[in-house]
């Protein structure tokens, strides 16, 4: 069991959806971090609800930081954040406890828990509890840019839209200007629409995620169990709705030849390069200093308005439900700071047991 991932570098997360509040707990953060809560909120904020594809939940998502911050630098100890749930109805949930959602969490839950499952909004297995991924992995980001370390995520895909390929220059800033994270801004158009399509008719569809580590030294990484590509698929697949992840040429490759797949090397400025990125920048699980590259397959929401069949659990009976409450129709668009977070962090904690982040930072 565990709600924590890392071990020089920790991240745990706690909360439930309609609970008392939603939070992270780092440990193993460098002293000396310059860090605040508006480095938190920026992080939050990508990650709240209704961007571009409105979810009715409204919620400030304030956040505060409770512990491990001294005169505006980490200190050593556990850093400790979190943000109240303020706009919770449980109603619908109440109504039907005993029917579990098809594809989500309730029926699973319930069967592990015995029944003492907080059957409210799914409880921990809340898309909600990404907010508490979300405050580890800013203190993640931020560490990692001190080592010249960058992750960005994007937007490939929603529904049957796919974006175009994007270069590595302004990556991160065509997402920024799109509502749904996508560096393509026709697809994004065209997302938008198909995700509002997709909500008009009380349905929902999945979407893809890819997210680019730039600035990462080669080197890294723990063969065999311990590849890079193992560590982070850990940790991505802590991500709910996540199914499928792929990294570099991915699933791609399985029909290519070894003289189209291989990445040959070459010297740029006495630094050894490769010419393609099939590899997605690892080799044998270890960094090979190009930019890594992984993509993410998101399941659609599980929560929709149309009716579906299920089994009422206190009468083992057949039924149908019809989801209420209040849903993103497409999980991925919220995804993507999750998955730029959670790699983040895994990051983080491989550098720091390579050594290469010490237990406190210089004051530069
Ligand atoms: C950012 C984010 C938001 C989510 N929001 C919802 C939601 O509004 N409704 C829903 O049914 N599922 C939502 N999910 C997905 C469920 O939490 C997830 O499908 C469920 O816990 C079952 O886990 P699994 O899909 O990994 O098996 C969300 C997931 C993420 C990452």
């Amino acid at each position: 069991m565990s709600f924590g991932i890392g071990s020089a570098f920790r991240i745990t997360v706690f909360g439930e959806s309609h609970g008392q509040c939603i939070g992270a707990v780092v440990e193993g953060c460098p002293a000396g971090l310059e860090l605040g809560a508006a480095d938190i909120q920026r992080e939050l904020d990508r990650r709240r609800p209704g961007r571009g594809t409105a979810s009715p939940r409204s919620e400030g998502d304030a956040v505060t930081v409770e512990s491990g911050i001294t005169d505006g630098r980490t200190n050593g100890g556990p850093v400790m954040m979190m943000i109240r749930n303020e706009d919770t109805d449980s109603s619908w949930y109440a109504k039907n406890r005993n029917v579990p959602r098809p594809s989500h969490a309730d029926y699973t839950a319930y069967v592990k828990y015995g029944g003492f499952n907080d059957w409210r909004g799914g409880g921990f297995f809340s898309g909600r509890i990404t907010a508490g991924m979300v405050m580890g992995g800013a203190v993640a980001k931020k560490l990692l840019l001190r080592s010249g370390v960058r992750a960005v995520a994007h937007l490939i895909q929603a529904g049957g839209v796919k974006a175009a390929s994007s270069p590595d220059e302004g990556l991160e800033a065509r997402a920024a200007g799109s509502p749904v994270w996508c560096a393509d801004a026709r697809a994004s158009k065209l997302m938008v629409k198909a995700i509002d399509e997709a909500r008009a008719e009380g349905d929902s569809i999945g979407g893809a995620v890819e997210c680019r580590v730039f600035g990462l030294p080669a080197g890294i990484g723990e063969p065999v169990f311990d590849s890079v590509e193992s560590v982070l698929s850990h940790a991505v697949f802590s991500i709910p709705a996540a199914k499928g992840i792929e990294f570099g040429g991915g699933f791609a490759l399985s029909s290519r030849r070894g003289s189209e797949a291989n990445d040959e090397f070459a010297l740029d400025g006495g630094r050894i390069v490769t010419l393609t990125n099939n590899s997605g920048g690892l080799l044998g699980g270890i960094t090979n200093g190009m930019p890594l590259i992984l993509r993410v397959a998101f399941k659609p929401t599980p929560s929709i308005a149309k009716e579906q069949r299920s089994v009422d659990l206190s009468r083992m009976a057949e039924t149908t439900i019809r989801v209420g409450g209040r849903h993103d129709p497409c999980v991925a668009v919220r995804a993507v700071p999750v998955v730029e977070a959670v790699v983040s962090a895994s990051l983080a904690d491989m550098l720091k047991n390579a050594h290469l982040i010490g237990k406190y930072l210089d004051r530069s």
